[in-house]
């Protein structure tokens, strides 16, 4: 590839990349540099073309329009060399449900040129890492849904890949199996993989990814650090519990008063979270926030705690999505309760 990039060795970079199935552009310009070394998290929606940009870097589907490269390699024209430092859990790493974890990995060992002895250990070393020593002598079959995702991903890794895709690692899992994963994800990663994520959740990306690119519609509609994003939306999280719940009703009132934002009521009887639009004011976020305080003072609520923070990445994808709505003419008649914006 062309030489001398400023900055980090890239893993992953994309231009203007395309895929089309009949009239759906699924994937519809979608330029990422995703830096060596790290996680870097897809963040979308059901049917955002995740799996779709994904096919295309792991080399299974050919774009139709635009780039990518693959540590330099050009995922058409070097192919194979793409595929020689690359793994895609569930793809290349396919489990056989009859046989049992320790045969399968030491089955797909020898396929990648092991000896015997050599598989045996790796298999053994990663089904302990894994958590799945107990299981090594069960049949696939067998496992239950957590337990099969960490075999397909120790299968991916059974040698050490440069690039590992990993597509919704953990669409399903409890939180003790997600956590569980989360914990391979960054072994993974200190070994120096770079892993590309792809994930319906916020708080994976939010735990994992140094990185995130939020794609809807086939496009990247943001793209930055965790700070970035949330920064982009230019807003704070006001987090109140009251001490009397009768007090809650005008607390809403006046709360939405002071912030010009609506305000939700949270399960717990006593407690309101209000999201404070940093840019729409002169006003900073906090400042605003000290001003609504001191409005509750005032008119005799009494608030036993009280907490600014970032919004969270679920605030940021919601806002973020939905201006994405509101600028397509097609869907203009989208509700707009998520942004909290209220006359
Ligand atoms: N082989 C295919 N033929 C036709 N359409 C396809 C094909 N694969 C994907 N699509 C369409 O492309 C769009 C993007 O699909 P894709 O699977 O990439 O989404 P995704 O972001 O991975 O979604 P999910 O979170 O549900 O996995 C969808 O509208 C889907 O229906
Ligand atoms: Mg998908």
């Amino acid at each position: 590839m062309s030489g001398g990039h400023p900055g980090p060795e890239l893993a992953i970079e994309t231009a203007g990349l395309v895929k089309v199935f009949g009239e759906n552009r699924a994937v519809d310009g979608i330029d990422l540099a995703v830096p060596a070394g790290t996680v870097y998290g897809v963040l979308g929606p059901n049917g955002a073309g995740k799996t779709t940009a994904v096919k295309m870097l792991a080399t299974l589907l050919r774009p139709d329009g635009g780039e990518a490269h693959v540590f330099g390699k050009d995922v058409v024209r070097e192919a194979d060399a793409v595929r020689g430092r690359v793994s895609l859990t569930g793809q290349y790493a396919s489990v056989d449900e009859d046989l049992t974890g320790t045969e399968n990995l030491v089955l797909l060992g020898r396929l990648l040129g092991h000896s015997k002895a050599a598989a045996r250990v790796r298999s053994a070393q990663l089904l302990e890492a894994f958590g799945l020593a107990e299981a090594a002598d069960r049949q696939i079959k067998n496992y239950s849904g957590g337990m099969r995702r960490r075999i397909d991903i120790a299968a991916s890794i059974l040698n050490t890949p440069d690039l590992l895709f990993l597509d919704e690692p953990t669409t399903g899992l409890d939180p003790r199996s997600r956590n569980q994963v989360w914990d391979i994800v960054r072994a993974v990663v200190a070994q120096g993989t770079t892993v590309l994520l792809t994930t319906q959740y916020l708080d994976e990306a939010d735990h994992l990814a140094s990185r995130i690119a939020v794609i809807d519609h086939g496009k990247v509609i943001a793209e930055g650090t965790k700070g970035e994003l949330k920064a982009s939306v230019g807003s704070g999280s006001v987090h109140l519990r009251l001490r009397d719940p009768a007090q809650r009703p005008e607390a809403e009132r006046v709360l939405r008063r002071a912030l010009n934002v609506a305000v939700q009521l949270d399960p717990d009887p006593v407690a309101l979270t209000a999201t404070v639009n940093g840019s729409a004011s002169d006003l900073g976020a906090a400042e605003q926030a000290a001003r609504a305080l001191s409005e509750l003072a005032s008119s005799g609520i009494t608030v036993d705690n009280f907490a600014l923070g970032q919004p969270s990445l679920d605030e940021v994808f919601l806002a973020l999505t939905d201006r994405n709505k509101r600028s397509d003419p097609e869907s203009g008649t989208m509700n707009d309760s998520t942004t909290g914006v209220s006359a």
